[in-house]
């Protein structure tokens, strides 16, 4: 109950609901009494209509007596459980205690299976049904939004499927990829080239570097200008899992393919994070992922 910006809040609600229920059992005290009239012949005493009288008969006494069990349930309730205002309860119940200990429990009913998968190899992890069950459900939890239900991933979150590879496929790249995140950044780059007309050769060239298979040409102008990209993609485009530069020449397109994807990312840079997940999952669930991820690329059945 410290949540409340003002002591005057946890008053305020205290107040209202004692009020509340007390009017609740009041309203049901004054419906239920018995009107004496001065005919005393159980009529409410209006008439209408010369001779229409109304009768007083009280509310029956199983539906009276709902009323009092949900008032004195309210009652039990708000003596035992926190609820009126700050007052925690005499049960000493809270919803952050109840959850500390539902985690507590399913870690200690987790502890066996995780305590059998520890010793086991990546391939060996790939090959285990409850392992990649495991691993399935903290893929859906924690990378699906960004990678896909399916780990093929969309625009600028890269296909795990693919064995296409910014920063390397081995358990070892792959784990690091997952712990540590990982932060491609390309930098825009219109300036080094030259004019816009450069810029869109330039783009040309790398298109074209999917279906080249001749190294580039230095004494070709163009070709020299990739010289700058070449820094980070490979002096053929063949990319670099050092920075996390994709391949060019493989016609897979993180960013989109075509002319005006490559020129525009030419002309803006771009800046692509993976968050860490040191924080957020153990070195044994992670174990788990870097198999699961792994297994995409190195097994026969390669669905997800
Ligand atoms: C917020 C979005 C986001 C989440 C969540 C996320 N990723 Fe990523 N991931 C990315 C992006 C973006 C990249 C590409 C980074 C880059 O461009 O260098 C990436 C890259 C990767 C790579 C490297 C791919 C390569 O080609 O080298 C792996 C492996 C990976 N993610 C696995 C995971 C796993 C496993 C999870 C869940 C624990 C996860 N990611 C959660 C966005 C995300
Ligand atoms: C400092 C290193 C660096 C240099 C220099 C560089 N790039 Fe990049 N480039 C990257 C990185 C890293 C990425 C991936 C960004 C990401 O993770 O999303 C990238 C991405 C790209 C992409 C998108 C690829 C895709 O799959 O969608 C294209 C196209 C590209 N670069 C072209 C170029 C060209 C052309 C040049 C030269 C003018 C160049 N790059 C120079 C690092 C560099």
């Amino acid at each position: 109950m410290s949540d409340f910006t003002s002591p005057l809040w946890p008053w305020f609600i205290a107040i209202t609901t004692v009020l509340s229920i007390g009017a609740c059992a009041g309203l049901l005290w004054w419906v239920a009494r018995k009107k004496i009239h001065a005919l005393n012949d159980n009529t409410t005493g209006h008439i209408w209509d010369e001779d229409l009288v109304e009768l007083n008969h009280p509310m029956p006494r199983w539906w009276m007596g709902l009323f009092v069990v949900t008032i004195v349930f309210a009652v039990g309730y708000l003596v035992l459980f926190p609820g009126l205002g700050a007052f925690a309860g005499l049960g000493r119940w809270s919803s952050v205690q109840q959850h500390t200990e539902e985690v507590q429990q399913a870690k200690a009913d987790a502890a066996p299976v995780y305590a059998r998968l520890a010793p086991l190899t990546h391939a060996q992890l790939a090959a285990d049904p409850e392992a990649m069950a495991i691993a399935g459900r903290l893929f859906l939890n924690h990378c699906a939004q960004c990678h896909g239900s399916d780990a093929r991933g969309s625009r600028g979150f890269p296909d795990l499927t693919d064995r296409d590879w910014l920063w390397g496929g081995d358990p070892e790249q792959i784990r690091h990829s997952i712990t540590e995140g990982r932060n491609g950044v390309m930098p825009a780059l219109a300036g080094a080239l030259g004019s816009s007309q450069d810029v869109l050769r330039v783009a040309d060239f790398v298109l074209s570097l999917s279906s080249r298979t001749a190294p580039p040409d230095l004494s070709d102008p163009v070709q020299a200008k990739f010289a700058v990209c070449a820094a980070c993609h490979g002096a053929n485009g063949g990319g670099n899992p050092q920075v996390g530069a994709p391949n060019l020449r493989d016609d897979i397109w993180l960013h989109g393919s075509g002319r005006d994807n490559i020129v525009s990312i030419i002309n803006k840079g771009k800046n692509n994070a993976m968050p860490a997940q040191k924080d957020r999952l153990t070195p044994a669930q992670i174990q788990l992922l870097t198999a699961y991820v792994w297994r995409f690329s190195n097994s026969a059945t390669r669905k997800p």
